[in-house]
């Protein structure tokens, strides 16, 4: 980001379609895990909290009991590119062992995230390992990844907002923008 001028927040999708596409995204994860006692919903910190909140809140809707854990990694690197190497600075504390298991995070971007994510919780020998992602940028993929569910499918662009930030600011605004430094 230009650091001389003020950045520009462009709409990408408001809060009501994020609502919309939410009850539809739960609405297939819970016809998948129907039956189950139990879905862990595993939150990738800090970018999913406010994607992984609303969601819970569907899945009590759709009587799925939720266990509720989250992880942290992170990337080397600054600003908006990393520099490809991923670590864990904060492990889940439940444990998945033959659990019918949801990873979720904000955004696919070069996909290494997941990747890392999922490789490390497949490792605690869940029953099912379903990943769920709000965004995907397919276009920058690095590593072949695939998310089971994916809300919605954006352009190369940089996004913040519900959660998604830009060197720490812009997670509580309720709509995703596109941020730009273009007057
Ligand atoms: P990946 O490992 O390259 O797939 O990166 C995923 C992580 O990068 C996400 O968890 C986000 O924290 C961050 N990220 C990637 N693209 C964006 C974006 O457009 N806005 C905000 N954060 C992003
Ligand atoms: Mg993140």
């Amino acid at each position: 980001m230009n650091g001389h001028r003020q950045p520009t927040l462009m709409p990408l999708i408001v809060e009501r379609d994020i609502k919309t596409r939410l009850a539809q995204l739960v609405g297939e994860i819970a016809e998948e895990a129907s039956g189950q006692q139990l879905v862990v919903v595993i939150g990738l910190l800090k970018g999913s909290f406010m994607f992984l909140a609303d969601m819970a809140r569907l899945f009590y809707i759709h009587s799925i009991p939720l266990a509720i854990d989250f992880m942290m990694v992170s990337s080397y690197g600054a600003g908006t590119e990393s520099s490809g190497r991923v670590e864990m600075t904060r492990d889940i504390t439940t444990s998945i062992e033959n659990q019918w298991t949801l990873l979720v995070d904000d955004i696919l971007d070069t996909g290494r995230t997941m990747e890392f994510a999922e490789h490390h919780l497949r490792q605690k020998r869940p029953s099912k390992l379903k990943t769920c992602v709000l965004l995907d940028k397919p276009d920058r993929r690095v590593v072949p990844f695939h998310a089971d569910y994916v809300g919605f499918t954006i352009p190369d662009e940089f996004v913040v907002g519900y959660g998604l930030d830009h060197n720490g600011r812009y997670r509580e605004l309720p709509n995703l923008s596109v941020l730009s430094d273009k007057p």
